[in-house]
């Protein structure tokens, strides 16, 4: 905004203040999106190229125009590649700059581009493009964000650390379980995001304003050029529609909801007191006045990003929420929510990615602190349910005492001499000694998905042949 005061359209007394130059600059600031929708410039050639020539095909424009029109949008995309265009803001907006400046290199063959189409199809086609390119991306990042999980969790398949519930210790699992927990999660993701892609994959364009048009265009000729299965099949809901954007955002937020969750495990685990992982130097940071500290930032932003990501889903849910049909100018607000969380989802798993691949794992702590908590408690009252023939809940109650004992005497249940558990229960033998070591429980926890190593490589096997 210009600073001009002694400008003649000079700023209204009572709400001008920070406007110098009065209502019409004013207006070119709340409605130009040429400062955030640039992001679109080659799917907007693109496009512009492909309805060119599907309207030369059909005999709608010549082909000599068709020509000078691609001639000039391959110019202009150079342009805008290389940093050399001036964007515009009084021209609003992406679509309206690029054909200014077709207009000038070609002359008047760029008034001929408009031909059969209007902007609301227009945007719709570029802003799908850019959503589908970015769905694809993620789920290329997904891939390699799960490989990296694959790779730890087989390397950690016997490893064993506490398993928590509440985040109390419950029973022992191995990392490598709980490293494939993860992969699940972000499996799922990543078929979330295959499902986006298939539901966005049908093109806008020829939608024109709302109402298709009475010129012979050929919608399938555009919808295969530009890689879309088919083309939209209702005019009104294709200029009205930003269900792809919405989709992309909640996809983004449930995968970012992942991502914190890890983070936070990452931020837990990386603690002097816990000690289970150490974050390379890469993906963490010094204090500027504690010289013992090792923070990791990483994750911390990680889990912040998700803020970001929620609150873009919150606000496009809300800027389309009520509107009539078809196109309102509400709807150009959907892009820097879409970019925004884009780029934020983009860095926080290309984050994870690298502190997961390079984070070093401290067995020897995890191991510790498995065995701690009397987390084979569990393994005990199954051992008086299967050797002493107890019922659960019996056993239950002798494993209680035990466990009191243990506490008591500040031992764990496995340093128990067998006379102490013997008088708790005659029917406990020196056998039990065998299923109170933690290795021992998770061996023992073959049910399909269970921690057992066996089952842990199960399940990475099952991961490896689709990933
Ligand atoms: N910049 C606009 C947007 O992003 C393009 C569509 C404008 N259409 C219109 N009828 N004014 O939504």
């Amino acid at each position: 905004m210009a600073d001009d005061t002694t400008d003649t359209k000079s700023s209204n007394q009572m709400w001008g203040g920070r406007f110098a130059s009065g209502p019409d600059a004013i207006m070119e600031e709340i409605n130009a999106s040429i400062g955030f929708d640039k992001k679109l410039f080659a799917q907007d050639i693109r496009g512009s190229i492909a309805h060119a020539t599907m309207l030369a095909h059909q005999g709608i424009i010549s082909t000599d125009d068709k020509d000078k029109i691609v001639h000039g949008l391959n110019t202009i995309l150079s342009e805008i590649e290389s940093g050399n265009f001036e964007f515009s803001r009084q021209l609003e907006d992406i679509h309206m700059n690029v054909e200014a400046r077709l207009a000038t290199l070609i002359g008047p063959a760029a008034g001929r581009l408009h031909t059969a189409r209007s902007r609301n199809d227009q945007v719709a086609l570029d802003f799908r493009l850019w959503v589908k390119e970015e769905l694809q991306k993620t789920e290329q990042m997904l891939t390699r964000l799960i490989a990296a999980f694959l790779d730890r969790a087989e390397e950690h398949a016997e490893s064993v650390m506490p398993g928590f519930t509440h985040l109390q210790t419950a029973q022992p699992v191995t990392f490598g379980h709980h490293c494939m927990a993860y992969v699940e999660m972000f499996g799922r993701d990543r078929s979330r995001v295959r499902h986006a892609i298939e539901h966005l994959d049908e093109s806008p364009i020829g939608a024109a304003a709302l109402a298709g048009t009475g010129y012979p265009i050929d919608r399938h000729m555009t919808a295969k050029a530009l890689g879309f299965r088919e083309p939209t099949r209702n005019s009104i809901d294709t200029v009205s529609d930003r269900d792809f954007a919405i989709e992309f955002l909640s996809i983004a937020a449930i995968a970012g909801m992942h991502l914190s969750r890890l983070a936070e495990e990452i931020v837990i685990w990386s603690t002097p007191q816990f000690g289970f992982v150490r974050l390379s130097d890469a993906f963490s940071t010094g204090s500027s006045i504690m010289p013992q500290k090792k923070n990791p930032d990483a994750a911390e932003l990680v889990r912040a990003k998700t803020g970001r990501i929620n609150g873009s889903l919150v606000a496009l849910l809300t800027i389309m929420k009520g509107l009539p049909l078809a196109y309102s100018k509400d709807m150009q607000e959907d892009k820097e929510q879409v970019f925004d969380a884009a780029e934020s989802l983009e860095l926080a798993i290309a984050a994870m990615t690298g502190m997961v691949r390079d984070m070093t794992v401290n067995t020897a702590r995890m191991k510790a602190a498995a065995g701690s908590g009397y987390s084979t408690a569990t393994d005990l009252a199954d051992w008086l349910v299967r050797e002493a023939g107890l019922p659960f809940r019996d056993a239950h109650h002798v494993t209680g005492r035990a466990v009191a004992l243990a506490e008591s005497k500040g031992c764990d249940l496995a340093e128990l001499p067998l006379s102490d558990l013997q008088a708790i229960h005659p029917d406990i033998t020196d056998k039990v000694y065998d299923v109170l070591t933690v290795e021992a429980s998770v061996a023992s926890r073959k049910s399909f998905g269970g921690t057992a190593p066996s089952e842990v490589r199960r399940q990475i096997a099952f991961w490896r042949a689709r990933n």
